[in-house]
């Protein structure tokens, strides 16, 4: 994808003018972002999805039981039939995972990392539906699909904004609005984090968000040194063969410390390890239960796509690669492989590739490597047969 040209998604500017400008500052509105876009799945699609164990979804009422009342999911048709006319909004999490249109959806954002995508959450609202006004900390597209939402943008906040008390909802006790519009189907607002929002349905609506993810520092920190941990043996230890003789026993000096910053200076700085772990946490699925494989050997596998199968990645799977030194490393659903430098356009096309055939595969299946990843992908469940 060329990052210079200007693109209809991001109201005609290029993706690189996105990224400097706007991504993770500022907030933009497009106008017909998608135009014409016509939602994939309507309002009783999405209450289906709803009534599913596995699915997460959320109902909030302004004026429910008390003030911004949540319930949470998975819900019965009778709980729906109950609802009030107005002032109520369902959200669904991850229907990409779900619904493979909605899921598609994603290739407008592959100017991003596709590691850094969270999932596609769909709010189906009533008039005068909202969540009330609050700050979320990732970047969001926000695209009508359906209906039409009036959104204000107001404030960047933090950890120390004032919050309603709540059990549940982190609603902003003071909203300053800046701007606003009414979005219509197939309009587009941007939202970097931080910045305090609100949307309220002007009649049935239906708010499709693109949600980013980033980890917070102190996940980066609490899960790596535990990943960095496992490799550590126990006599690996703070040592101090050139300590002097010290003037008040009761001191902690300042050599002390530095020999502890170098400690974990080599250990922090180990870069493979640290790919091997971020990789790994990236790719970790929302719902590890959805990725579950069957037994399979290599050569049934090949005499399958052999005899025409496809191989699709499974929409709940999430993949990505990297480079380390002459060797590559494929992250699938939390796991990692380290694998030979040949196999990078293999790579490519496994994460890339909506389906996988004995045409775009070709030499790939005669590779030993390439067919034991392929059969390995599929064992594991990232992969899987198009047809089943
Ligand atoms: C909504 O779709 O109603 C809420 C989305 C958001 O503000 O994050
Ligand atoms: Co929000």
């Amino acid at each position: 994808m060329n990052p210079d040209i200007p693109l209809q998604l991001l109201g005609g500017i290029s993706a690189r003018e996105f990224l400097r400008d706007y991504w993770q500052k500022k907030p933009l509105l497009i106008r017909q972002a998608l135009p014409d876009f016509q939602s994939p799945i309507d309002a009783d699609e999405l209450a289906g999805l709803a009534l599913e164990e596995e699915v997460e979804s959320r109902i909030v009422l302004e004026n429910g039981e008390r003030p911004w009342e949540l319930r949470r999911g998975p819900f019965t048709e009778d709980e729906f039939s109950k609802l009030p006319e107005r002032d109520w909004t369902l959200l669904v999490q991850a229907v990409d995972q779900f619904v493979p249109e909605v899921s598609e959806l994603l290739e407008n954002f592959r100017f991003l990392s596709s590691w850094r995508v969270d999932d596609v959450m769909i709010s189906f609202a009533v008039p005068g539906g909202s969540v009330g006004p609050h700050f979320d900390n990732y970047d969001v597209f926000l695209l009508q699909g359906q209906g039409k939402r009036h959104w204000q943008i107001g404030q960047m906040c933090d950890s120390e904004t004032p919050l309603l008390k709540h059990a549940d909802l982190r609603i902003l006790s003071d909203f300053e609005a800046t701007e606003e519009w009414t979005l219509e189907p197939g309009d587009m607002l941007y939202l970097p984090p931080r910045l305090a929002h609100c949307g309220v349905a002007v009649d049935d609506c239906m708010t499709y968000s693109v949600g980013f993810r980033a980890p917070s520092a102190a996940e980066v920190l609490t899960h790596f040194t535990d990943f960095l941990s496992q490799f550590l043996p126990d006599e690996e230890r703070y040592t101090d063969a050139d300590v002097q003789p010290v003037s008040d026993p009761h001191q902690i000096q300042r050599d002390a410390l530095d020999r502890l910053k170098s400690l974990l200076a080599e250990h922090m700085s180990d870069e493979r390890l640290l790919l091997t772990w971020f990789g790994q946490f990236m790719t970790e699925p929302r719902y590890p239960e959805l990725v579950v494989g069957p037994e399979l050997e290599e050569e049934d596998l090949f005499l399958s796509l052999e005899q025409g199968a496809i191989l699709i990645r499974n929409p709940s799977a999430r993949l990505a690669w990297s480079e380390v030194d002459d060797d590559l490393l494929l992250f699938a659903s939390g796991q990692s492989r380290l694998l030979p430098g040949n196999l990078r356009e293999l790579l490519k096309l496994i994460c890339a590739a909506d389906a996988l055939h004995s045409e775009n595969l070709g030499p790939w299946l005669a590779d030993d490597y390439g067919r034991n990843l392929l059969c390995e992908l599929v064992k594991q469940g990232s992969l899987g047969f198009a047809d089943e």
